[in-house]
């Protein structure tokens, strides 16, 4: 931890698998992401996952014919990915880096990018960052479907979202398309999630 700004450095996020204390995986792709695949609201083709974890939405997406890259900083996040990806035989590409310094070649790659718990995992100072990061990556028209975490609470991480910081930030480069509180989420998420349904302005 930085100890004059308190944000989380990459160390602090891998110290977190090196002590296997993960709280915020849910051991299982988050539920609104099933529903929204089986409504067919998941636009098929090429999808990015910024701090993807031990990648529960990677592993589904990639079960599921998606073209699927995953990002992480840490190399527990990145091993136990790679690792679970062989075992089912499945397809993906998983980069161990900063998803702020993705080069060139992802420029307007993408037809989706998936958030889930990496949004409130940033610095706040970052979430400008983001926004453009992710509209970067993404084609012109794709689709941000993402599980944004209200904690209602101070500090972090995990940093508090409230609808007027997704409304604040993504408003210029995204069309919000659906921003409510999801239904489906985990029992400890609970009213605690906007789903939020994004397409990238041209
Ligand atoms: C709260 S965890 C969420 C992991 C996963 N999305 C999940 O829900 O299980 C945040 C993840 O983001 C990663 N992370 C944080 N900052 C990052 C950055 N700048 N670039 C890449 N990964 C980052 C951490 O290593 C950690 O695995």
């Amino acid at each position: 931890m930085n100890e004059e700004t308190k944000e989380y450095k990459q160390e602090d996020w891998q110290r977190h698998y090196d002590e296997d204390d993960m709280g915020w995986d849910l051991g299982q792709v988050a539920p609104p992401f099933v529903r929204l695949w089986v409504e067919g609201n998941l636009p098929l083709g090429k999808v990015l996952v910024p701090g993807c974890g031990r990648g529960h939405e990677v592993l589904f997406l990639a079960e599921n014919g998606f073209e699927v890259t995953g990002v992480d900083f840490s190399k527990g996040a990145v091993t136990h990915l790679k690792k679970s990806l062989t075992e089912r035989n499945l397809k993906g590409q998983i980069l161990y880096q900063d998803f702020f310094s993705l080069d060139s070649t992802h420029t307007s790659v993408y037809d989706l990018a998936i958030e889930q718990t990496f949004f409130c995992a940033i610095s706040p100072r970052q979430r400008q960052n983001y926004v453009l990061n992710v509209s970067r990556i993404l084609k012109p028209g794709g689709m941000l479907v993402g599980l944004f975490y209200h904690t209602d609470k101070e500090g972090g991480p995990p940093y508090n979202t409230t609808r007027e910081d997704i409304e604040t930030h993504f408003s210029e480069k995204f069309e919000i398309l659906k921003l409510e509180k999801e239904p489906l989420s985990a029992e400890q998420r609970k009213d605690k999630e906007w789903l939020g349904i994004l397409k990238k302005k041209d």
